[in-house]
C-alpha cells in the first residue's frame, strides 16, 4: 500500500515538473533592438522598435532584453507613451541590462528615461496575446493590428499595420521551441 501511494505521489510529482518544465522552455527572450540594443534611433536602423513587435508574438512569461548604456527603460501608461512623459513611470530600471517579464496580457509601453530620446524614437509598444490566441505558433496568424491611433507621430501612429517580414522570424522561433521541447523530453526519458 505505501509503495503504491508513493509510486503515485512520484507520478504527480513528475507530471508537475514535466509541465512546469515546459512552461519555462516555451517562454522566449527577445533581444531589444538586436546587435544596437535600446538606443536613440539614428534613421538608419532596418526598422522601428514598434515595426520590430508587430512582426512578433509576445506571450505571457516571455522576456525582452534591453541592454543600453548611459539611458534607462521606463515601463509607463498609454498616456506616458504617447507624451513621452518620464516623470511618472510604473517602473524604471538603469541597470543596462534589463530582463522585463510580461506578467499579464495586453500592451505594454516602454520608452526611455533620458531627455528627448523618447520623442526620437526610443519607445516601444508590446502586444502580449491574451492565452486564447496563443495555440500553434506556425499556424496562428500574426497579431491583430490594433486600432492605429490618430497622433501625428510618426514613430508610432503607423507601426501597427499589417507585419510584412514576419515569417522567418517566426520559422525561427518555431524551430526553436521544437528544439527545446525536443531536448527536454530526452531529458526527462532519460532521468526517470
Ligand atoms: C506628466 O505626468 C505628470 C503626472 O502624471 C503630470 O503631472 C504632468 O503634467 C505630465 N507632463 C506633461 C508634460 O504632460
Amino acid at each position: 500500500m505505501a509503495s503504491k501511494s508513493t509510486a503515485v505521489t512520484s507520478k504527480i510529482l513528475k507530471n508537475a515538473l514535466f509541465f512546469s518544465l515546459i512552461i519555462s522552455v516555451i517562454s522566449y527572450e527577445f533581444e531589444v533592438g538586436e546587435e544596437t540594443g535600446w538606443a536613440t534611433p539614428t534613421g538608419n536602423e532596418p526598422e522601428t522598435y514598434n515595426e520590430w513587435a508587430a512582426r512578433n508574438r509576445f506571450r505571457i512569461g516571455d522576456t525582452l532584453y534591453f541592454k543600453y548604456q548611459k539611458d534607462s527603460v521606463l515601463v509607463v501608461n498609454s498616456e506616458d507613451y504617447l507624451n513621452c512623459n518620464t516623470s511618472n513611470p510604473i517602473t524604471k530600471f538603469h541597470d543596462g541590462n534589463t530582463i522585463f517579464q510580461f506578467d499579464r496580457s495586453g500592451f505594454f509601453y516602454f520608452i526611455s528615461g533620458q531627455s528627448g530620446h523618447c520623442k526620437s524614437g526610443q519607445r516601444l509598444i508590446v502586444r502580449v496575446m491574451h492565452p486564447s490566441e496563443v495555440e500553434s505558433p506556425e499556424s496562428a496568424p500574426s497579431p491583430a493590428p490594433a486600432p492605429r491611433s490618430s497622433g501625428d507621430d510618426s514613430w508610432d501612429s503607423d507601426d501597427w499595420g499589417p507585419p510584412g517580414i514576419s515569417s522567418t522570424t517566426k520559422l525561427a522561433v518555431a524551430s526553436y521551441y521544437m528544439t527545446s521541447f525536443a531536448g527536454i523530453l530526452f531529458v526527462l526519458y532519460q532521468s526517470f
